[in-house]
């Protein structure tokens, strides 16, 4: 008889934890579902409008009957990550926890749309190979530093010239810019309309969803 548990793992304490199998498959889910579940990682300064688009992209993914969920920081810091702060060892684990929170959405068969700045390129790279080469695109959300502090949207670029505000990114703490990542947005010159279409569009032809779907229905 096949047992359903398959790998064995110790703790820190030393207690036995064991993966159980569940009988309902990724296939299964992407069957039912109809799409390929990926992890929409977006990068980028605090305003830089990672929410914003992202939240755009969401409302499409709706119009294509695509299921998603998007997580984003300013929400999950009140509750799952509500002990974290913003030193450096705080925003790797806030990201750490995410990146576990993103495979267990994609495993459900979801799309996930993650808007955290995420400012460093190693744990952008340890979500990338926590979820795998085909499940994970990062987006950077491309706006200028000046920018992003004439938006100010939350006042909190001026609490932090102040001093009010210690450790924020792009100020006086640092934020990793994306090499290479697999949808780059420049916002300046665009309208959020525009950089969710390009979004959406990068998708339809890296396969993630139907070229024809995504013209038909946008
Ligand atoms: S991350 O660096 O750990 O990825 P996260 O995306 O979760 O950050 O949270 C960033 C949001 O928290 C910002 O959009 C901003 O509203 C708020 N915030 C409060 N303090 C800071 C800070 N010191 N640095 C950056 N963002 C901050």
């Amino acid at each position: 008889m096949n047992s359903p548990y398959i790998k064995k793992e110790h703790d820190s304490a030393g207690v036995d934890i064991i993966w159980h199998n569940s009988t309902v498959s990724l296939e299964d889910r992407m069957n039912l579902k109809q799409q390929k579940p990926v992890v929409l990682w977006f990068t980028g300064l605090s305003g830089s409008g990672k929410s914003t688009v992202a939240n755009a992209v969401e409302g499409k993914l709706l119009q294509l009957h695509k299921h998603s969920y998007l997580l984003d920081g300013d929400n999950v810091r009140h509750g799952l990550n509500k002990d974290l702060g913003f030193s450096d060892n705080d925003r790797v684990e806030n990201i750490r926890r995410i990146g576990e929170v993103a495979k267990l959405f994609v495993d459900s068969g979801t799309i996930v749309l993650t808007a955290f700045i995420s400012p460093f390129v190693s744990d952008r790279k340890q979500a990338r190979s926590l979820l795998g080469k085909e499940r994970f695109l990062e987006v950077f959300i491309d706006t200028p530093l000046e920018i992003c502090e004439q938006r100010d949207p939350k006042g909190l670029y001026k609490k932090a010239r102040s001093g009010e505000i210690k450790n924020f990114t792009g100020i006086n703490s640092t934020y990793e810019a994306p090499i290479n990542p697999e949808i780059h947005v420049q916002t300046a010159e665009k309208s959020i309309e525009e950089c969710a279409d390009y979004v959406v569009q990068k998708l339809a032809e890296m396969g993630y969803l139907s070229l024809a779907e995504v013209q038909h229905a946008l």
